[in-house]
């Protein structure tokens, strides 16, 4: 199993070139097989999660043609709608979005209940609830949600909670349903007005993606496009606070810096200075930290997949901070393994209360989950003398070459497979 190995102190200082969207690219690689065409799709980012899909998505029956580490071309004229093997599926949890583009598709799916990062309890409920309403009969069948439709009928869906996985399936389901179909309280994340202006360039027609009311209205075909995701925005906001913990100076390049305005803002509130260029943000951290209060919201709202690294900015903050977790109700679980760097925090029920502390002290630790994990690389990076972490996988899960990314910013981190390794690491850097 592979670990890494950091030698904390140094401020990262530089530019760093960030990726496309995960997040995106796994909902546009399911809806490249809603055509019998091919489908070309640049700016994909080369992670565990991405290859994962494609391999499902292959075991199913499309062609893929990986033109080059970013690029790829998927062809669905020979997709089954019924999966051979279940248990890829059972790996990624991305592999639900099958279900929405099989059937729109086909107007039948079977997809294996998902897997993914250990979170929380991640239900199904408003996914089914959407599809139903279009007219499917659903079922939950040994261990697979199946759905199938005679006809697919566009609706009026409300969805009780915001969800972006729900928005999205049921967007790919209803593009190819007959007539019109409305998704209100929809998810407004970047991701989801990427996959439907990636749906629109094969010919789909949906409105108000980005809003809180998504309209659309059924076609009978879509075809080939040719489409570049946009840049992960939590990439793009881990980097940004990765400058923030190591009191650093980072240009973070290739972004949009709309969509990083909750980071930005918090990042302001801590006493950084943030500086917006076209398609490119500016941290650079010089003086001490100060505390400040986070809720994690859905999109416009600060990212709950920012809030692991935002606590490790806040851990070495001045004075008592808090951040509220109100989409996972199990994301806390990261800090046990922060407290062994030194960090003073308390989870109360959905509640972090963070008592900042001077510096971090290197440690051996566990990524229990992919942001959870990007986290802790940061403390390690910020904190004095030398971290292990272990369970690395679930960070390479999401984030392409982060050891490259950062070393090119001065950071002393290797990727390592022994403890061999890690001793002659420790006798490098000492
Ligand atoms: C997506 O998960 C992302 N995953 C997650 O990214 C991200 O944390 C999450 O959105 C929130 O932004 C992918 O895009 C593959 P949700 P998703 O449906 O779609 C509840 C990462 O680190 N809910 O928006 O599964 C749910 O329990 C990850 O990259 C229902 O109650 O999240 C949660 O409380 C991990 N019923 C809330 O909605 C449902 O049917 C939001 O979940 C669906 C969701």
């Amino acid at each position: 199993m592979e670990q890494y190995v950091i030698k904390g102190g140094n401020p990262l200082v530089g530019e760093v070139e960030i990726g496309g969207a995960k997040n995106a690219a796994l909902a546009i690689l399911a809806a490249a097989i809603m055509t019998d065409e091919t489908v070309t799709i640049e700016n994909l980012p080369n992670v565990r999660d991405i290859n994962a899909l494609l391999e499902v998505m292959e075991e199913i029956g499309a062609r893929i043609d990986r033109v080059d580490a970013h690029t790829v071309k998927v062809n669905g004229s020979y997709v089954k709608e019924v999966p051979v093997d279940h248990d890829s599926m059972k790996k990624i949890r991305a592999s639900y979005y099958l279900l929405g583009a099989l059937l729109g598709k086909y107007k039948r799916a079977e997809v294996i209940l998902p897997g993914g990062c250990n979170i929380g309890s991640r239900p199904m409920d408003l996914h089914i609830k959407g599809f139903r309403a279009l007219g499917a009969h659903v079922e939950i069948r040994n261990g697979a949600v199946a759905a199938e439709a005679e006809h697919l009928k566009g609706n009026h869906i409300y969805l009780d909670k915001v969800s972006v996985g729900a928005t999205i399936n049921i967007m790919m389901a209803a593009a190819m349903a007959e007539g019109k179909t409305t998704i209100e309280n929809a998810a407004k994340e970047p991701h989801v007005v990427d996959v439907a202006n990636f749906l629109n360039s094969m010919g789909a027609n949906i409105r108000g993606a980005g809003t809180d009311v998504i309209r659309i209205v059924g076609v009978k075909r879509l075809h080939k496009t040719e489409y570049s995701i946009i840049p992960d925005q939590i990439e793009a906001g881990t980097f940004m606070f990765a400058a923030a913990a190591t009191k650093g100076d980072v240009t973070v390049k290739n972004v949009i810096p709309k969509h990083l305005e909750a980071t930005t803002a918090k990042l302001l509130e801590v006493g950084c200075e943030v500086e917006e260029l076209d398609d490119a943000v500016r941290v650079v951290a010089s003086k001490p930290l100060k505390n400040t209060q986070v809720t994690t919201l859905p999109y416009p709202g600060f990212p709950t997949d920012m809030q692991p690294q935002m606590t490790v900015v806040l851990g070495t903050a001045c004075g008592t901070s808090t951040v509220t977790e109100s989409i996972f109700e199990n994301r806390f679980k990261y800090v046990d393994e922060l407290t062994r760097m030194g960090a003073s925090v308390k989870v109360e029920s959905s509640i972090a209360i963070i008592t900042g502390v001077d510096h971090y002290t290197g440690a051996r630790v566990s990524a229990l989950d992919l942001r959870a994990g990007a986290a802790l690389v940061i403390a390690g990076m910020a904190a004095e003398g030398v971290t292990v972490i272990d369970d690395i996988h679930y960070i390479q899960r999401g984030y392409e070459n982060f050891e490259g990314k950062l070393r090119g910013l001065g950071a002393q981190i290797e990727r390592v497979e022994t403890e061999k390794e890690i001793r002659k690491f420790r006798f490098k850097v000492s």
